[in-house]
């Protein structure tokens, strides 16, 4: 048993929809959540800068006594969790192995779709762990770095939104795809959007719920489950305005943000 909190990692705010699924799954853990709003996004920046930003955010969240990470940003576990499991003596849980899994669990035609940001499309890590599990599969990732922004504007019922999924995945229609991982944490808002634009056909994977599920058996597995049943609480961390995350993140959250600090992130 282990009461002290396990920390969730993203650059802003779309870690929240991996943060509701481990408060569904864990509701008797302590959480520490920080969300990088200063230095969004990670998606298009390079894979030294993405490690140097989740290092300093590692650091931060072991200043809280974390017992574990999990790192609910898909740019992050493509980019830097190697690094960071030799770097850091504590558990770490990403989300393209939940998600690749999930993905491979939903296809029936072996023909899976991927899209997220730059960095983790171009990094290959969904595309090579699904292909780990699925020698046969067919895959197709697309980047889709203007999601991103639609999702922060609020934009993302609206015809914008719609022409840019359409240009962005007729690719995916055009292979005949069964299964869609959204490997972005920006993306799940979209996913009537998507969902408009692919057919009612195909299965979108959201790899939020596998996450959770993944940082439980950890957890279990390692004897570091807290032990109670409810009652635990989370308190946020940010590197920009707590205002907007507030705001936004109680929308996502169905919950009232009450414990929210901005932290200086640069120097650690
Ligand atoms: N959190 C990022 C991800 O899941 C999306 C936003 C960003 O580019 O930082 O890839």
């Amino acid at each position: 048993m282990d009461k002290k909190p396990i920390g969730v990692f993203d650059s802003g705010i779309g870690g929240l929809t991996v943060l509701k699924e481990i408060m569904e799954q864990l509701p008797g853990e302590d959480i520490v959540y920080f969300g990088d709003t200063a230095r969004i996004p990670y998606g298009t920046r390079s894979k030294e800068v993405v490690i140097k930003y989740f290092f300093q955010s590692v650091r931060f969240l072991l200043t809280k006594g974390i017992k574990a990470i999990v790192v609910a940003c898909n740019t992050a576990s493509a980019l830097a969790m190697e690094e960071a499991q030799k770097e850091f003596d504590i558990p770490i849980i990403g989300v393209i192995e939940p998600g690749a899994k999930a993905a491979v669990a939903a296809t029936k035609n072996s023909i899976i779709g991927v899209i997220g940001t730059e960095g983790t499309i171009n990094s290959n890590a969904y595309q090579s762990t699904i292909r780990k599990l699925l020698p046969s599969a067919e895959i197709i990732g697309i980047p889709c770095p203007l999601f991103v922004p639609i999702v922060e504007e609020g934009w993302e019922s609206t015809d914008v939104a719609y022409i840019t999924a359409k240009k962005y995945l007729l690719e995916l229609k055009e292979h005949n795809v069964d299964s869609l991982v959204l490997g972005c944490t920006h993306y799940p808002p979209l996913r009537y959007t998507i969902q408009k634009v692919l057919g009612d056909n195909v299965t979108l994977v959201n790899p939020a719920y596998e996450t959770a599920k993944a940082a439980k058996r950890v957890l279990q597995d390692m004897n570091l489950i807290s032990g109670r049943l409810e009652g635990g609480k989370c308190d946020y961390f940010v590197s920009d305005d707590p205002e907007k995350f507030k705001r936004i993140g109680g929308n996502i959250l169905r919950r009232q943000i009450t414990s929210i600090e901005k932290v200086e992130i640069e120097n650690l």
